[in-house]
């Protein structure tokens, strides 16, 4: 079979996916006509044309814009079931969803519509394509701990169906530590965590993700190869990491997809992953970021296996699911 197919035909996970990055021009232009607001953009064309960014603040402005149009639990159900079918199609089985409350909540939008519309297309997903999915409730760093705790308090009568809190956003100058108090009332709510740390931030943003949050997986963290300590302390700790190799190229965390690092990743023995971050924004979604980064850096099936193996074993999914994927 040729790559595409094999690429397509992989069974797995997508581990590091924002739902509101899932958000393509046709429905923003379609949920704009539906709610009534306008759009800064005439056409589908001009806001494909604006996506040009040459770092995550960049894109963030343009990324929490687009959000606007998203209102009621409808638009939120049909954000996520247009990614699912995407992502079926790319052979994911599995996906952990991040969604920012925050982006929502904050322009009037309740917290009730956002997580009962991601819920209903999360259960039709499962029923019409066999595609499982947990929810990962992510807080913007850029915003004060307490914006993060009073999300918290928000999610509690969902708390059963979120499964993990993670922390996204503009990275520097926001380091984990912000967030030490949050994360901590989050893990003794029985929530699992995750982090953005070492897409632009230092080295030592990863370390405080371990450190001070308790993350269960870094969401990038290409900047730990900066550091050999670290880069051994996640090998021992088998800390897996949800590589976006369309997103590090169009943020310029990475100036070629060539001088990619993911296969120098798997070498040193890290749990590297290959995750579409952003897809409607970076122009692919898991299973074009698979072929872009093998075509450039020409991976082997064997190495694109393993990421995809690596992509259920870093997974949320119990043991016996986990098993059942490999
Ligand atoms: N980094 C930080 N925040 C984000 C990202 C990202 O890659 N995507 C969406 N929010
Ligand atoms: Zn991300």
């Amino acid at each position: 079979v040729d790559l595409e197919a094999f690429v397509r035909g992989l069974p797995k996970a997508e581990l590091h996916l924002h739902i509101e990055g899932s958000l393509e021009p046709e429905l923003m232009f379609a949920l704009a006509a539906r709610n009534g607001i306008a759009l800064p953009y005439p056409s589908v064309e001009a806001v494909r044309a604006a996506y040009a960014f040459s770092n995550l603040q960049d894109f963030l402005d343009i990324y929490y814009a687009g959000a606007g149009v998203l209102q009621t639990r409808q638009d939120f159900h049909d954000l996520a079931i247009a990614y699912f079918e995407r992502a079926a199609a790319d052979g994911v089985r599995h996906a952990e969803v991040m969604f920012d409350p925050q982006t929502h909540t904050d322009r009037g939008v309740a917290f009730a519509e956002v997580i009962e519309g991601l819920l209903s297309a999360m259960a039709q997903a499962q029923a019409r394509l066999g595609l499982s999915s947990v929810l990962i409730m992510s807080f913007l760093r850029h915003l004060p701990q307490e914006a993060a705790f009073a999300t918290l308090d928000m999610a509690e009568p969902w708390l059963d169906r979120i499964a993990a809190v993670g922390l996204d956003s503009s990275e520097v100058g926001h380091p984990p530590e912000k967030f030490e108090a949050v994360f901590a009332a989050a893990a003794a709510k029985g929530l699992k965590r995750v982090a953005h740390a070492g897409e632009e931030g230092p080295p030592a943003y990863v370390h405080q993700a371990l450190d001070l949050l308790g993350v269960d997986r870094i969401d990038h963290g290409n900047r730990a190869l900066e550091d050999e300590a670290l880069v051994a302390r996640l090998v021992a700790q088998k800390i897996t990491l949800t590589i976006c190799p369309l997103s590090n190229h169009k943020l310029c965390v990475v100036d070629d997809l060539a001088e990619h690092p993911i296969d120098r990743m798997l070498d040193l023995g890290l749990k590297a992953t290959v995750n579409s971050d952003d897809p409607a924004y970076f122009g692919g979604y898991v299973g074009d970021n698979y072929l872009a980064v093998a075509k450039a850096r020409g991976l082997s099936r064997e190495a694109l296996a393993q990421l995809a193996r690596n992509s259920f074993t870093g997974s949320f999914l119990p043991a016996e699911a986990v098993a059942s994927h490999l």
